[in-house]
């Protein structure tokens, strides 16, 4: 396992769609056993493959706390197939836009179909954080980041600090 690199914003990476896995073979497997150890170091909650490089329709998400035991969820071409009429507001945060935070409207429950680590088809109905956390990185695959709902002189700033950041951290 390794750990890969986060591309962070501006990087124009982070606006392109990514493209379905063809076949989840040891290849695929070997870089979700990445993508995990990646966001775990992090620390994050969820990672789409997109920030670490790749434009391929997956995401790695576990939202257990730190007294539970972990939980990894692999998601390969998640397609959500309904969403709640009800919304829930999140304090979001991003691998890619670190240590910036943006309140986020977005459906409170949804159902998806994916294909899970052992290339099973699977359905998941979610809600509460998980909801959020799979509809977040849902649009890092259409490339789309949070901060894209809020105004431009916002979405500027966080770049911005974003940048220092980065600058900062390679000095
Ligand atoms: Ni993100």
């Amino acid at each position: 396992m390794a750990i890969l690199p986060i591309v962070t914003v501006p990087d124009p990476l982070l606006k392109k769609v990514s493209e379905p896995v063809e076949k989840v073979d040891d290849k695929v497997r070997a870089f979700l056993d990445d993508m995990l150890e990646t966001m775990y170091a992090a620390p994050g909650i969820g990672l789409a493959a997109v920030q670490v490089g790749k434009l391929w329709r997956i995401l790695v998400i576990d939202i257990a706390s730190d007294d539970e035991e972990p939980n990894p969820m692999y998601f390969i071409n998640p397609v959500i197939t309904w969403t709640s009429e009800e919304f829930n507001t999140y304090n979001e945060g991003c691998l890619s836009i670190p240590e910036q935070y943006a309140d986020v409207e977005r459906p409170a429950e949804c159902k998806v179909d994916f294909i899970d680590y052992n290339g099973d088809e699977k359905e998941i109905h979610a809600d509460g954080l998980l909801a959020t956390c799979i509809q977040h990185e849902m649009d890092h695959l259409n490339g789309v980041v949070f901060i894209d709902y809020l105004s431009k002189i916002k979405r500027g700033i966080y770049v911005r600090k974003v940048k220092k950041l980065v600058r900062e951290k390679e000095e």
